[in-house]
């Protein structure tokens, strides 16, 4: 396995591999990396010949006062993970590399950054499509991986790869869980263990949705109502929001129809919490 910290020498490795007629895949990361983001390198794995993971804390997708400073960094034990995932190549470049002067230009997607997170990270997916792009342009893979983890961020990552007719594939990994339920992530290491026992229930709330769904029960106000419920159970628990749209323009919508993304955002104490599924009923 090799690491590249400079855009030069990631370039140089990806474009031998491509001589060699390999499929390259990327997984887009901030490091910190659990099983979640494992699952996407074994599914890259299956499709590509060659798997690019880089490790890169984006500055430009948080916002004053959120956790950049003190989001984990432990590169070393990332690039073991790396090693026993068969990864090729991390890209692991510093914040010099990726924004060696002012950064004048962005990707806004417009329309999917209305609702959900956006409201409460203004700002956010545009730092977070401004550096997929250039990381896009920088490894130039076949086919790039992402979580349905962050929903949201997926979805814009699909319609800005649409519609700057950008040349790669973008596949969507199912989110991966604890045995309790909490969909894993590198922000849980900041909850003791009464927060995290507490924190199973956002899971609960997306599951209380789903048995609603599959009661046929389509009043959008009615389910929120039930996961507000049992989100409230959990005392430390502050509700972001939670939140019924549509999976394509990511707008609310007061009834179940087509596909629908039920989402959750927490606080307890000072850790920012998301979930969500996917749930496909049909006929829209
Ligand atoms: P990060 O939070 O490190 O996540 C990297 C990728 O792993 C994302 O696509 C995310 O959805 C996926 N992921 C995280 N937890 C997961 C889980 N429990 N199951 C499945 N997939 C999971 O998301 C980012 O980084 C950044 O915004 C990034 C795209 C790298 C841009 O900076």
């Amino acid at each position: 396995m090799k690491v590249a910290k400079t855009i030069e020498s990631v370039r140089r490795l990806v474009k031998a591999a491509r001589r060699d007629g390999k499929k390259i895949g990327l997984v887009p990361t901030m490091g910190a990396l659990h099983i979640g983001h494992i699952s996407l390198i074994e599914t890259a794995a299956r499709s590509c010949d060659f798997i690019v993971v880089s490790i890169f804390v984006n500055p430009t997708q948080f916002g004053p006062g959120e956790d950049f400073q003190r989001y984990p960094r432990p590169l070393e034990a990332d690039l073991e993970i790396c090693k026993k995932a068969g990864v090729d190549v991390v890209f692991a470049p510093t914040t010099e590399q990726m924004y060696p002067q002012e950064n004048l230009t962005w990707v806004s997607v417009e329309k999917l950054t209305e609702q959900l997170c956006s409201r409460f990270r203004p700002g956010h997916f545009r730092g977070v499509a401004t550096v997929c792009a250039k990381l896009f342009n920088i490894v130039e893979p076949d086919v790039a991986f992402f979580g349905q983890k962050d929903g949201q961020q997926a979805i814009v990552i699909r319609r800005m790869v649409d519609d700057l007719n950008m040349p790669l594939e973008i596949v969507v990994c199912p989110t991966v869980r604890e045995p309790d339920g909490l969909a894993v992530s590198s922000r849980n290491q900041y909850l003791t263990d009464a927060q995290k026992k507490e924190a199973t229930y956002i899971y609960k709330s997306l599951q209380k949705a789903q048995e609603m769904i599959n009661a046929s029960i389509t009043d959008c106000n009615a389910i929120i109502s039930q996961m507000r419920m049992i989100l409230n159970q959990a005392p430390s628990i502050k509700i972001e929001y939670i939140n019924i749209v549509d999976d394509e323009m990511v707008q609310s919508t007061d009834r179940i129809a087509g596909k629908v993304l039920v989402a959750v955002a927490v606080r307890i104490g000072s850790t920012r919490l998301i979930d969500n599924i996917m749930i496909d009923v049909g006929g829209r």
